[in-house]
């Protein structure tokens, strides 16, 4: 038995630590990324619902990336969200922006 528990209590540590992992690289992203248009940075992420971000990162950012290139004011976000950068950091930015959405109860910490 207390073996069992140190097992899952090891299983659920990493689970934990990667899933940190994710979102530490989606805030870089995003603050890398989209603050120097949406400079309301934490604002803005916790002013849409997990669903909105869910729909607009959903098949690598497909709904995001669609929403910038087809908006003339966002040009020069298109060259990034062109990018096979974008692509890859997708899963990243997801997990971010649905971890600090409005109805998440979360809020990031400031480091
Ligand atoms: C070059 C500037 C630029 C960059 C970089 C940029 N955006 Fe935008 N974004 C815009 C503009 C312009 C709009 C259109 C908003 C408007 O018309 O008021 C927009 C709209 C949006 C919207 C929908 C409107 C809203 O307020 O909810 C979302 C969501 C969004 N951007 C998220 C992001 C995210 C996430 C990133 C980073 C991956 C990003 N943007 C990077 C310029 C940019």
């Amino acid at each position: 038995m207390t073996k069992f528990i140190f097992v899952a209590s090891a299983a659920l540590i990493l689970l934990f630590s990667t899933a940190d992992a994710a979102i530490y690289k989606g805030q870089k992203e995003f603050v890398k990324k989209c603050v120097k248009c949406h400079d309301t940075g934490q604002n803005f992420v916790s002013s849409h619902k997990m669903r909105y971000w869910k729909k607009m990162m959903a098949k690598k950012g497909k709904r995001l990336a669609e929403l910038h290139l087809e908006n003339p004011k966002a040009k020069k976000s298109w060259s990034y969200f062109k990018s096979r950068k974008y692509t890859r950091k997708t899963k990243h930015l997801k997990q971010f922006l649905v971890e600090y959405a409005k109805d998440s109860g979360n809020v990031p910490a400031c480091n």
